[in-house]
């Protein structure tokens, strides 16, 4: 029993002295709140806040997503970035966040009119409208049309579909570019097509609503 307490004693005084502040490893890490550093920025984060006070999202992303999405952009310095599932525009404003910032474009796609509507508002009430098309309609059709290369591409739409949808828009990823898919436990077999092909690397980011992050492979 006296040393079971020695022991215990050696242990508590180790972490003590490598986390002096009382910090342990498992305590969870929170992601600083996005601040604005000029006011194209601040005037897109007040539409992000005021979408969320007033009720006028719809299945969008956690802000955790999108901090993800927006960091995801910045770093691939994207140019071109293709969204399926638009909603009223929340997570199209988190890329927005980043392409003012590399000179890119958003090209996203929504089936729903009003939704679509509503996102064409949220977009110019940010001053971003410029950055964004919206293109409305049934996006497994109207992906076909696309043919630019693709630095970041994002699957937000209906979940039976993502296959189809990775089948489309692959091809258009630059080597070097990623595909981004939303609520992938929910759609296990593009967890598997992404996870198996060897021209791919996925990870996986549970912060939020699980985001998978995958690299088309140079
Ligand atoms: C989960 S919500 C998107 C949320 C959005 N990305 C955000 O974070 O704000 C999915 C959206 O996809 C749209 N959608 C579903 N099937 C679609 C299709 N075949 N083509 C285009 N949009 C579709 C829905 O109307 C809905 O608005």
């Amino acid at each position: 029993m006296g040393h079971m307490v020695l022991v215990m004693g050696i242990i508590l005084a180790a972490a003590g002295a490598l986390f002096p502040q009382g910090r342990s490893p498992r305590e969870p890490l929170h992601s600083n709140p996005p601040g604005a550093q000029t006011e194209a920025e601040a005037k897109i984060l007040a539409v992000i806040d005021h979408m969320v006070k007033v009720n006028q999202t719809y299945l969008s992303v956690p802000p955790q997503d999108g901090q993800a999405l927006r960091l995801l952009t910045e770093a691939a310095d994207a140019k071109n970035v293709v969204e399926i599932g638009t909603s009223t525009g929340y997570s199209g404003l988190w890329f927005c966040l980043a392409l003012q910032k590399t000179g890119g474009h958003l090209t996203t796609f929504e089936i729903d009119h009003e939704r679509a509507t509503m996102a064409r508002r949220h977009f110019q009430d940010a001053g971003v409208e410029n950055l964004v098309t919206i293109v409305e309609g049934d996006a497994h059709e109207q992906v076909a049309k696309l043919k630019m290369p693709i630095d970041v591409a994002f699957i937000d739409a209906d979940k039976p579909g993502y296959l189809d949808y990775l089948t489309k828009l692959l091809p258009l990823v630059r080597p070097g570019g990623l595909i981004l898919a939303h609520n992938v436990d929910m759609v296990p077999d593009y967890v598997k097509a992404v996870t198996s092909n060897p021209g791919l690397e996925t990870i996986f980011y549970m912060q939020g609503g699980g985001l998978a992050v995958t690299l088309r492979k140079r």
